[in-house]
Formats: structure tokens, C-alpha cells, sequence
């Protein structure tokens, strides 16, 4: 693996579950709360990073459909970093020319925090660099039964013959319609597995999983992962001379 990033093969779409928050605050005697406040800087690294390299669509798994199933004071206080995150952020958004989106159901998000997401995401809705899309409330499975009673409904409706559904199409009513898939799926925190995130998106991703708990992980990191990515051979079912 060479040293130095190769800015021609640089993944269009990084998706990252950024785990470890927990854990890095037990390990040092203070609440998981601080883990996660830590991790939001970590969160403003990353972003910066990514744009630097010419990402142009990054993904953060910031909020699962299971986190609900904390305990109460723990998905306040996600809830209430994720508000000041996007309040703070808003100037820099725009003028950093990002673009916020967000995947899941944003209807289950506590109403102040829907009505600023919703806010910066309309404040830079016209911006034309880096997407940054947040997964809140967000699950695989969810999606997919979401997209598949929106196809549903549609064909009930007479607007389409059930043979009419493709994959594009199909992959048209999940939340992250009109974004590409992920090329590299990012896990800190050790975890080697999915936990419910983009699993029909993530079909053909390369993913790389690292022991660094996401508050540690900075923007040295994300160039590590992206040389992983850009050493791998990407196949998509051909043979290495194929697509050599
Ligand atoms: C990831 O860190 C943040 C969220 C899931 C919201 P965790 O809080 O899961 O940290 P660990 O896995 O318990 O260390
Ligand atoms: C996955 O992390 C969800 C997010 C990072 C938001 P978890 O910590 O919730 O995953 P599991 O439950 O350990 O698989
Ligand atoms: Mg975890």
C-alpha cells in the first residue's frame, strides 16, 4: 500500500459508523455523555477532511432505529448535541459550501431538533460542495419496508405494473434516493458488523474496520482508510483481469 493518497481514486461516497463513544469515556472514569461530546469533535474533523480529499458525499451513522432503546438521559443528551451541532454549524455549512441531507425517519426526532435539522437543511439545500448526509433514526430494514409500501401504494394506485419494479426504481424510493452508494463503509470501535446501517446500499462497498474509538479518530485516520480503499481491487463480480 503506498503512502501517499492517490487523489484520482479518491470514494465518491464514505459512509461511517462512527462507534466507540461509550467506551471511550468508560475507559476513562467519566460518563458516556462526554464520549459523545468528544465525538462531535471528531465529527467536525472529519467533515473538513473529507471535503479536503474530494469526498463528495459523506454519510454518518449518527442515530439508530435501535439507540432509542437507551436509557432515557442518554438519547437526551444525543439528542441535545445533535441540536447544538447543527445550530453551530449552520454559519459554517454555508460557507463552506456543504450541503446537509439526512436519512431515517426524522419524524421520531424531539420537534425542536427536527425544526433545526430541517432548517439547515433548507439554508443549504443550494449549496454545491460536499454532501453531508446524517443517518438519525435511521435503519436498514426500516428503509427498505418504507420504500417497499411506497412502491406499494404506487402500484396499487395503477400508476405502475408490479414487473415494472427494478432495482433503480426500487433503490429510487429509499431515503438516499438520488446519492450514489457508498463506495467505502467506514466502522471504528472494533464492532465488525452492519448494526442495521445501509444494508441494500452497502451491497458492493468496501469496508474497513478499525479498533480506534470514534472520538480518537481524526483526519489521519480517514486518509488511512482511504489508501485501504484505494489498494483494494473493486471486481463487482468480474475477474481481476477484466477489470485490470
Ligand atoms: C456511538 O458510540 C454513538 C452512538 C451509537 C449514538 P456508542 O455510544 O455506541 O459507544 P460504545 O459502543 O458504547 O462504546
Ligand atoms: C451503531 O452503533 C449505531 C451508530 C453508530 C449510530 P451501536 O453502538 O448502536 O451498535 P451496536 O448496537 O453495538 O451494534
Ligand atoms: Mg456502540
Amino acid at each position: 500500500m503506498s503512502a501517499a493518497t492517490d487523489n484520482a481514486n479518491v470514494p465518491a461516497h464514505v459512509a461511517i459508523i462512527m462507534d466507540g463513544n461509550g467506551r471511550w469515556a468508560q475507559q476513562r472514569g467519566l460518563p458516556r455523555t462526554v464520549g459523545h461530546k468528544v465525538g462531535v469533535e471528531s465529527v467536525q474533523a472529519v467533515v473538513r477532511a473529507a471535503q479536503d480529499l474530494g469526498v463528495r458525499i459523506l454519510t454518518l451513522y449518527a442515530f439508530s432505529t435501535e439507540n432509542w432503546r437507551r436509557p432515557p438521559l442518554e438519547v437526551q443528551a444525543l439528542m441535545g448535541l445533535l441540536k447544538s451541532f447543527l445550530e453551530s454549524e449552520l454559519t459554517a455549512m454555508v460557507s463552506n459550501n456543504v450541503s446537509l441531507r439526512s436519512i431515517g425517519r426524522k419524524e421520531q426526532l424531539p420537534g425542536p431538533v427536527r425544526e433545526v435539522l430541517e432548517r439547515v437543511i433548507a439554508e443549504t439545500a443550494g449549496n454545491t460542495g460536499i454532501i453531508l448526509n446524517l443517518a438519525l433514526s435511521y435503519g436498514g430494514r426500516t428503509e427498505i419496508v418504507d420504500a417497499a409500501l411506497a412502491v406499494a401504494g404506487r402500484c396499487r394506485a395503477g400508476e405502475l405494473a408490479p414487473e415494472a419494479i427494478t432495482e433503480t426504481f426500487f433503490a429510487d424510493h429509499l431515503y438516499t434516493r438520488g446519492l450514489a452508494d457508498p463506495d467505502l463503509l467506514i466502522r471504528t470501535g472494533g464492532e465488525r458488523r452492519l448494526s442495521n446501517f445501509l444494508l441494500w446500499q452497502a451491497s458492493y462497498a468496501e469496508l474497513y474496520f478499525i479498533d480506534t474509538l470514534w472520538p480518537d479518530f481524526r483526519a489521519e485516520d480517514l486518509a488511512t482508510a482511504v489508501r485501504y480503499y484505494q489498494g483494494r481491487q473493486r471486481r463487482f463480480g468480474k475477474t481481476g483481469e477484466q477489470v485490470r
